[in-house]
């Protein structure tokens, strides 16, 4: 037996204890309990339920030490104070059974330690702040919404893509507005099944989002489902913009086009210069033989008729060579500033006496504030004419012209726009239409030469030519020409 005294000692050793010590009945009644627990300000503890007097739950706790005991038999342990990620659901530290005889009476409890847990509170405070941050500030736009759509994150690219504050977005967006159509409902399918990237998740998805302004924007989606046990609580998606990729891949597939252009161009021209050399001198005297036999012989009429056509393909051989040689020109170039708006006036000037162009109305819209462009005024000429030649082909004589100019200051060119009202260019002969010797016109009517001189003519100025058809019908050619050319003075236009 212990002595009064002895039992005394005990109580106040109880009591010098700092921390909360009770004891608790089976039925999780708080039957006596140490000083610790009244100088936290609980003055009437005994009587009331434990889990309601410590944690202000109305049910016992998830793990209660207690109840773990009851079943086992044995003293229960509970897992340490940092094994909880959630705070909120910790339980008492431990439960030693009471025996009165083979039969608990009671538990003895103790909580955890206070000041152990508000450091721990601390730690996931500031490692919440982290996580705060590294999610705002992270290069996708994260987003996240509960079950309803109801927006919980949304970082600072979210804002940049969607167009959304990020208080706006918490307060009154809906994940379903970022979708188009039944956008939002899709992706939840997706996520649902297993075949987008697992259960649960959606990988790698390409789409279109809707920006506040009502925009549409390709986006790379991740996404996945957040779980708590077996129940679905949320959904987060990482959305990353692809305008800027898919603006670099445009750029780079013109340019490889460009490439293979000039590439074509280069050959050729070098192949075409000797050929049309070599001819040039043989069809010199086929015309000029069967011109002395025609004017020297008297011929039987069928004889003459056959010589007269072996003299007009002579003489069109004579041109496309001519032609050729145009293209391949050897000569040097004259660059200088020049007027374009002069250049093209002049050219139409030449043309609108012809009889092609008698029915043909010539619209012009010419920047008055034009910069002069450094060129050569013989080849824009060249540039020009075939330029306007095919359109008042394909018109058939009969239509209209529109021949726009305009100064582009941010890069320091000018842009140049003929359009007519003729067929336009079927789509399946547009990538062609620049190559040599490319023609859809009869024998003889077209040598499939001239938007190939035009390629070479722009290229060697330094600028670009791009043909496409009109949405209200006809071709147009927009051609753009950088101010100051790269090319010297003086340089060959090979
Ligand atoms: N304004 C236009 N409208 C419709 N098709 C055009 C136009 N300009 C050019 N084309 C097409 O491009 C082809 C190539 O033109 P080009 O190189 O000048 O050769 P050609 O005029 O000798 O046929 C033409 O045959 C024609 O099919
Ligand atoms: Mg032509």
């Amino acid at each position: 037996m212990r002595s009064e005294k002895e039992i005394q000692y005990l109580l106040k050793a109880a009591d010098a204890f700092r921390r909360r010590l009770i004891v608790i009945s089976p039925d999780l009644q708080i039957l006596a309990s140490n000083r610790s627990v009244e100088n936290k300000g609980q003055e009437q503890v005994v009587g009331l339920p434990c889990h309601q007097v410590f944690y202000d739950r109305p049910e016992p706790c998830l793990n209660c030490a207690v109840q773990k005991s009851k079943e086992t038999g044995r003293p229960a342990l509970q897992p340490k104070p940092e094994e909880y990620v959630d705070l909120e659901k910790m339980p008492c530290l431990y439960a030693y059974p009471i025996y009165d005889g083979d039969r608990v009476e009671a538990y003895v409890s103790m909580d955890y330690d206070l000041p152990v847990r508000g450091e721990i509170e601390e730690k996931l405070q500031s490692s919440n702040a982290l996580l705060r941050n590294l999610i705002m500030s992270a290069v996708d736009g994260v987003i996240a919404a509960d079950k309803k759509g109801k927006i919980l994150i949304f970082n600072n690219m979210a804002s940049e893509i969607f167009g959304y504050a990020q208080v706006e977005a918490l307060e009154s967006l809906n994940i379903r507005d970022i979708y188009p159509d039944q956008g939002a409902y899709e992706i939840m399918k997706m996520l649902r099944s297993e075949h987008y990237g697992g259960p649960g998740k959606l990988c790698n998805y390409e789409a279109d989002v809707v920006h506040k302004n009502g925009e549409r924007i390709p986006i790379n989606l991740n996404a996945s489902i957040v779980y708590e046990g077996e129940r679905e609580v949320a959904t987060i998606g990482f959305f990353h913009d692809l305008r800027e990729m898919q603006r670099i891949k445009a750029e780079l597939e013109k340019t490889q086009l460009q490439l293979l252009q000039s590439e074509k161009m280069a050959s050729l021209g070098k192949l075409a210069a000797g050929v049309a050399h070599q001819l040039n001198n043989p069809l010199a005297g086929v015309t000029l033989y069967t011109r002395l036999v025609l004017e020297d012989y008297p011929l039987e009429e069928g004889a003459r008729k056959d010589l007269q056509r072996v003299l007009e393909d002579a003489e069109r051989c004579r041109d496309t060579v001519k032609e050729l040689l145009e293209f391949t020109r050897q000569t040097r170039h004259l660059m200088r500033p020049q007027d374009i708006n002069r250049a093209i006036s002049r050219t139409i000037f030449l043309l609108e006496n012809q009889t092609l162009f008698q029915n043909i109305i010539i619209e012009k819209d010419l920047d008055p504030a034009l910069p002069p462009v450094y060129s050569d005024i013989q080849q824009l000429n060249h540039l020009f004419m075939n330029i306007l030649l095919n359109a008042a082909q394909a018109m058939g004589g009969r239509g209209e012209l529109r021949i726009r100019t305009r100064h582009l200051p941010e890069v320091d060119r000018v842009r140049i726009e003929i359009a007519d009202s003729g067929p336009g260019i079927p789509e399946n002969i547009l990538p062609h239409i620049f190559d040599p010797f490319f023609t859809t016109k009869e024998e003889g009517e077209g040598t499939g030469l001239g938007l190939s001189l035009v390629y070479g003519i722009v290229e060697t100025h330094g600028g670009q030519i791009e043909a496409r058809n009109n949405p209200e019908g006809g071709a147009a050619f927009i051609i753009e020409l950088s101010i100051h050319s790269k090319i010297a003075e003086g340089t060959t236009g090979e």
